[in-house]
């Protein structure tokens, strides 16, 4: 079933609690969690304190999207009983097999992702051990930008691979993904959807997650 996954990077970070749970409500199924370190990316968001203080306070399962330098040393922080992803840079790792190893250790699935600019080819070695692909849709570092196309083929390429080598990993889409471009994100082979500013840049955030699953379900 394909997943949807609000980032509350463009949530109202007075009203988070109440805007995690609207999401919950409109039928969610996972908390997309964007840790920035101002490093990796040109942008600091927030830490592993707002994960605690979440975990909780909603039913849904954590994913957590590391845009963090060194993540090694951070990664046990960002385990709660609430999370289910955490998802390294492949760009960002020196020994990317085992940071995903740190991972699963810790009981968590283990996710890549790839900015727009790396191919799907640097990740051959680990796509076995994978449980999660996040291609990113963006340049990361920011809400609100706009849907890069060619990362579509990114994703065709990935779940063409999965297919052909039966793997278990599953694909996720990130940035700038919204109801006129939701069906192409979909038909490419991605099973989780993230989305930001257009789930929390609204008037309604449960009627607006309600809308997107209905459009994920057609
Ligand atoms: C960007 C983040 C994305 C972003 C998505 O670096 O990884 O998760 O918050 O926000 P929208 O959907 O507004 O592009
Ligand atoms: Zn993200």
């Amino acid at each position: 079933m394909k997943e949807l996954a609000p980032s509350i990077l463009s949530a109202d970070f007075s009203k988070l609690g109440e805007q995690v749970r609207m999401t919950e409500e409109g039928g969610a199924q996972l908390v997309h969690f964007d840790v920035m370190d101002g490093h990796f990316v040109p942008n600091i968001s927030y830490g592993a304190v707002v994960l605690k203080n979440l975990a909780g306070k909603t039913s849904i399962p954590f994913d957590v999207h590391l845009m963090i330098e060194n993540a090694d040393d951070y990664i046990a922080d960002f385990v709660t009983d609430s999370t289910k992803y955490i998802t390294v840079h492949q760009e960002a790792c020196t020994h990317l097999h085992r940071t995903m190893s740190h991972i699963k250790e810790l009981g968590v699935k283990a996710g890549v992702a790839i900015n727009p600019a790396t191919p799907v080819s640097s990740l051959e070695c680990v796509l076995e051990d994978a449980d999660l692909i996040l291609v990113m849709s963006v340049d990361p570092g920011f809400g609100g930008q706009s849907f890069i196309e060619k990362t579509l083929e990114k994703t065709a390429a990935l779940d063409k691979l999965r297919d052909e080598n039966g793997y278990g990993f599953k694909i996720e889409m990130d940035g700038g993904i919204g109801p006129d471009n939701l069906d192409r994100v979909l038909s490419a082979g991605t099973d989780i959807i993230v989305a930001g500013s257009s789930i929390f840049k609204c008037e309604d955030i449960r009627e607006r997650t309600e809308l997107f699953l209905n459009l994920m379900r057609k």
